[in-house]
């Protein structure tokens, strides 16, 4: 809890994760440190099997069965990994709400939107209907949405309303974080856009950080202040957006900018980055993008970088031990 005299806790801190899954060789969240402060959008990248997802469910504590953590993660302060039952229904219909990738998953078909919204606020609070309704109706205005929306079956909305809902319900509760897992990933390229920049809207007029989980470099560069790379469960290199994206100084991230495909590039330029990821059977000694990397060395394969800060720019840290080989490469455009 917060005492009077202290700053207020970040929204979120994550300090040394260490997940592990049943029948793995290797920790599936390997040492994971991740902040986001009030009001500020935080964007977690990476190829699909990094560990994104389960590093967002972990702030809920919404594991897999038979999952082991060590480290802390704080909401507003609070560590979700030590909370009792009753601590976790409170954050997860108050503090911190998830924003799903599939809106149409996550919502009863049967049952219509004012129910939907207010459902938590009337089972969880003792806010009177009435008022849920309002809160209700006034949110729905602010993703966009007129109240006739309360009336309606999910069935008679498109994915991007329904998505526009699903982030309505989620300020419902009033959160001092969102969680947002690929949250556009469902939806078409233009309604994608007005769901970014609406989240960006919100976050500002709420004051709520936002950890915007996706696989996209280029949506990760439009919407987030910070961004973090993550690579085989580790967290490879993290600092402003503009600078990463301009200058990345871990060879992953510069990759993962290399395969990005831009607007402006002649069809078929897109490269993938050679070889995959290590599985979960894999036992890694040293960095696990060495086998990947056209900088690794015999360090490389023996000892795995910790995340430092690069010299000048302590808000910025790379787990690279050949950092410094990467300066001066902008990347232009
Ligand atoms: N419920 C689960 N049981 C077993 N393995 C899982 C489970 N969820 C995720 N994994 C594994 O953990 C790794 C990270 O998954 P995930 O967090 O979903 O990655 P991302 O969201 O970056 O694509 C993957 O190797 C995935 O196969
Ligand atoms: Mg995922």
């Amino acid at each position: 809890m917060n005492t009077p005299d202290r700053p207020p806790a970040p929204p979120l801190d994550i300090r040394g994760l260490r997940l592990r899954l049943p029948r793995t060789a290797r920790p599936v969240l390997d040492g994971v440190d991740l902040t986001v402060g009030a009001g500020e959008t935080v964007a977690l990248v990476g190829e699909s099997g990094s560990g994104k997802t389960l590093t967002s469910r972990s702030v809920l504590r919404l594991l897999p069965t038979g999952a082991a953590t060590e480290g802390t993660v704080r909401v507003a302060g609070d560590d979700v990994l030590a909370m009792d039952p009753e601590q976790l229904r409170h954050l997860r219909t108050g503090t911190a709400a998830m924003i799903f990738q599939d809106p149409r998953a996550a919502i009863n078909p049967l049952r219509r939107i004012g129910d939907f919204l207010t459902e938590s606020l009337r089972l969880n609070t003792a806010t009177p209907p009435a008022e849920a309704t309002r809160r209700a109706s006034t949110l729905l205005e602010a993703v966009g949405l007129t109240d006739a929306a309360l009336r309606r079956y999910p069935g008679q909305l498109s994915g991007g309303m329904l998505q526009r809902v699903m982030i309505a319900a989620a300020l419902m509760g009033e959160p001092a974080l969102l969680l947002a897992d690929e949250p556009t990933t469902a939806l078409d390229v233009t309604t994608q856009a007005e769901v970014v920049s609406l989240l960006g809207d919100l976050r500002e007029r709420f004051g709520t950080g936002l950890l915007f989980v996706t696989h996209d470099l280029g949506l990760a560069a439009a919407i987030s202040d910070r961004v973090y790379v993550m690579y085989a469960g580790r967290i490879a290199e993290t600092g402003p957006a503009d600078a990463l994206f301009s200058r990345p100084r871990h060879p992953y991230t510069a990759a993962l900018l290399g395969s990005t495909p831009r607007l402006d590039a002649p069809p078929g330029r897109l490269v993938a980055i050679d070889g995959q990821p290590p599985g979960l059977q894999v036992e890694l000694a040293g960095c696990p993008f060495a086998p990947r990397c056209g900088y690794a060395t015999d360090l490389c394969r023996d000892q795995a970088p910790a995340a430092r800060p690069l010299p000048g720019d302590p808000a910025r840290l790379v787990a690279c031990h050949h950092s410094d080989r990467l300066e001066g490469s902008a990347l232009d455009g």
